[in-house]
């Protein structure tokens, strides 16, 4: 039922701080300041490696984890889509951990790479929206999402979900390794908590995207730039945009746009920057600049010390509440999606079930 919501995807994305909260609170002891999972500590302090698996959406869910598996753990990550895993002929040593990230659980492709991984003697774990479902069935592991049933084609809430829990992983995993101090851990923990009123502060700022949303829709190509947590987010933006807007978008690193894609750069390719204030801010600022003296047209996405720093010259910015890096992506997935969201409205297309496209997709 999508309620007063014109779309389920429009409800999914509005649902985000309640079930983010419901994901967190069973994962986080908030008085204790502690950070438990449903397995026993012991499981996860002789993990060496972690090769993570995983399509689409719940992949870029993934190359937010490994900035954090590293940071937090100091173990080594490894990464690919599912399509592509098993035929590089990955190198997996026996016990290390192998993580599957899956709203559905009955992706094809992923489920193929998580058999083929414990073939290899993984351990599975399983991070996954569907608990009955043949992925969260297979694992050793199993790291529920609760995210309620997503009904649109296009991932929102599984996706900000996952970042939940895999924060939430990354912390237990290095409590375990025994990189991670009790002061550390509660600070963490502390962060986390703030993440779902945050989301709120970021939806407040719907009816400002959706004014902006009809330069965006009249564009045949858009760009989405980010650094660190925030690459995998332009990813995830232009995602989201090529599949419910048709538009052809492409996200990049923000550092690499000078190795070649700048050479796009005009004034009718809208591009989007994703930079919340902090050590990265500066340095994608420049590269936002290269584009904005080629005549590029910039949409600043930053809080506001960010905008005020760097939004003028850009032809739209859009403030987020100041947040800690850490749940930083979390919290700018939710304009990237309300972006999508109305230029796909802006355009008529049929929002919750793009052409082409399943919700699940269950053929390799
Ligand atoms: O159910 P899964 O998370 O395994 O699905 C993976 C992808 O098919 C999925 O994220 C897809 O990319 C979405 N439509 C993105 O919005």
């Amino acid at each position: 039922d999508r309620g007063n919501y014109r779309h389920f995807m429009q409800k999914e994305i509005y649902e985000q701080p309640v079930v983010v909260a419901q994901t967190l609170r069973s994962y986080l002891q908030r008085l204790e300041g502690r950070v438990t999972l449903p397995i026993p500590e012991s499981d996860l302090s002789d993990v060496r490696r972690v090769t993570v698996v995983a399509c689409g959406t719940s992949f870029y869910a993934g190359m937010v984890a490994r900035y954090w598996f590293e940071q937090f753990a100091r173990v080594p990550v490894d990464i690919d889509v599912a399509s592509e895993f098993r035929y590089r002929q990955p190198v997996m040593e026996p016990g290390g951990l192998a993580l599957f990230i899956s709203q559905s659980g009955e992706t094809a492709d992923t489920l193929a790479a998580l058999r083929h991984a414990r073939a290899e003697g993984q351990r599975i774990a399983v991070v996954c929206n569907v608990p009955t479902s043949s992925m969260a069935r297979e694992a050793d592991i199993l790291l529920p999402t609760h995210a309620g049933p997503e009904i649109g084609v296009a991932s929102t809430k599984a996706f900000t979900c996952q970042l939940a829990v895999l924060a939430a992983l990354a912390a237990n995993l290095a409590r375990a390794k025994g990189k991670l101090s009790e002061a550390a851990e509660r600070e963490i923990v502390r962060h986390l908590s703030e993440a779902p009123a945050a989301i709120n502060g970021a939806l407040a700022y719907d009816e400002a995207i959706e004014a902006m949303a009809g330069t965006v829709a009249s564009a045949r190509d858009v760009l989405y730039l980010g650094r660190g947590t925030d690459y995998p987010l332009a990813l995830e933006g232009a995602l989201k945009l090529k599949e419910i807007s048709y538009i052809h978008a492409e996200g990049y690193a923000a550092g690499e746009m000078k190795h070649g894609p700048i050479a796009l750069i005009d004034d009718a390719v809208p591009v989007i920057v994703i930079a919340p204030s902090g050590p990265l801010f500066e340095k994608t600022v420049s590269n936002m600049q290269e584009v904005r003296a080629r005549g590029g047209r910039v949409i600043l996405i930053s809080d506001y010390d960010g905008v005020a720093a760097a939004g003028e010259g850009c032809i739209a910015t859009i403030t987020m509440p100041k947040v800690h890096p850490l749940i930083a992506p979390i919290v700018y997935a939710v304009p990237v999606q309300l972006l999508a969201y109305h230029v796909a409205v802006a355009k008529g297309t049929d929002v919750d079930q793009p052409r082409n496209l399943a919700k699940s997709v269950t053929v390799e």
